[in-house]
């Protein structure tokens, strides 16, 4: 379950999404995705400098910290200059979510991973991190932070990238297959082009304006409503919608998506991409017609893989 915009303008909900949230809604979500089994919350100390943090630390409160886990993020973007700012910015995460333990911590980038990497170290050995990831590494990266990681007798269990029907980078780069022959976790992220793979936006009715993702995908939605249009009638042939079947997409590729929700009925098309059903024809028409739409999704943040 990703939170990125749970929190971004000091309001609940931002100017990056233009989503309007609501507590009770946040709530619901949490609710809901417990009661159907999601229980890994992701989130970074980025996402609106602690504001999503804050905001879904909130909302878990009423949970056994036992029932859930919690993934968040150390950005050597904005690493101070203290002895260790690894631990200071985790301490932060910490004191946002209510916690004193982390269950998935991530190098959010891949900045200087011999500098970054052996700062996990100690976090592991303390006990209040249990499991590493990293995010945004191409597969050189991947594989020095987990020989760094190893020489301490710790791995790199889990990698977070950008992947979705139009953007396979991580694919292509021979990351999911690293992955595979490994027995490392593959979370992809943005499996809805953060909302533009839904079948809600199109050129009729954009992302909301004034939002920096309405800067970015509407002027590409005349483009994927091809795409759209397919995600949409597979779909409604299994009994449920678009958003659904780009998750059920990438299961089927062999990851785990990590999908932003922000309203109650998310969760159902959560639920429901558990039991959709792929062709190998399916997927590869779904491919295609990714392909033929010529998008870049690639994020700001991204590196090419
Ligand atoms: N490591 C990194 O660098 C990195 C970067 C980006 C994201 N992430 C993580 O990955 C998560 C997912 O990415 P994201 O939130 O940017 O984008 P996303 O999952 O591709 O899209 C999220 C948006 O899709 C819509 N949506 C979600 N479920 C839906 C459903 N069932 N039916 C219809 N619409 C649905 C919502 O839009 P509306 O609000 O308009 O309804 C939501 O805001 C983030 O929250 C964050 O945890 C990590």
């Amino acid at each position: 379950m990703g939170t990125w915009a749970w929190g971004e303008s000091g309001e609940i909900g931002n100017g990056y999404f233009g989503s309007h949230l609501t507590r009770p809604d946040l709530e619901e979500v949490a609710h809901k995705a417990h009661a159907a089994g999601f229980t890994l919350w992701d989130t970074a100390l980025v996402y609106g400098m602690g504001r999503s943090e804050t905001a879904l630390g909130e909302v878990l409160r009423r949970y056994a910290r036992s029932d859930y886990q919690l993934s968040t993020k150390f950005n050597p973007r904005i690493a101070g200059t203290s002895d260790d700012p690894v631990a200071d910015m985790m301490e932060q995460s910490l004191a946002n979510l209510g916690t004193d333990y982390i269950d998935l911590y991530w190098i959010h980038n891949p900045a200087d991973v011999p500098r970054w990497t052996p700062h996990l170290i100690p976090l592991l050995k303390s006990g209040k991190v249990k499991h590493i990831g990293v995010s945004n590494h191409n597969l050189s990266e991947i594989k020095l932070a987990d020989q760094i990681l190893g020489d301490a007798g710790f791995r790199v269990e889990a990698i977070q990238n950008h992947y979705s029907l139009l953007y396979r980078s991580s694919e292509h780069a021979g990351i999911l297959d690293y992955c595979r022959n490994q027995g490392i976790a593959f979370f992809a992220y943005m499996v809805l082009e953060q909302g533009a793979l839904t079948g809600r936006y199109g050129p009729e009715n954009p992302m909301p304006q004034g939002s920096r993702r309405a800067e970015i995908y509407n002027g590409m939605l005349a483009q994927l409503k091809a795409l759209t249009d397919k995600l949409d009638s597979i779909g409604q042939s299994q009994g449920t919608a678009a958003s659904a079947v780009a998750t059920a997409w990438a299961i089927a590729k062999g990851t785990t998506p990590i999908i932003g929700v922000t309203k109650p009925h998310h969760v159902d098309g959560l639920v429901q991409a558990r039991s959709i059903t792929l062709t190998n024809d399916d997927i590869a028409e779904l491919e295609a017609l990714a392909d033929a739409a010529n998008v870049n999704t690639r994020g700001f943040w991204e590196q090419e893989m």
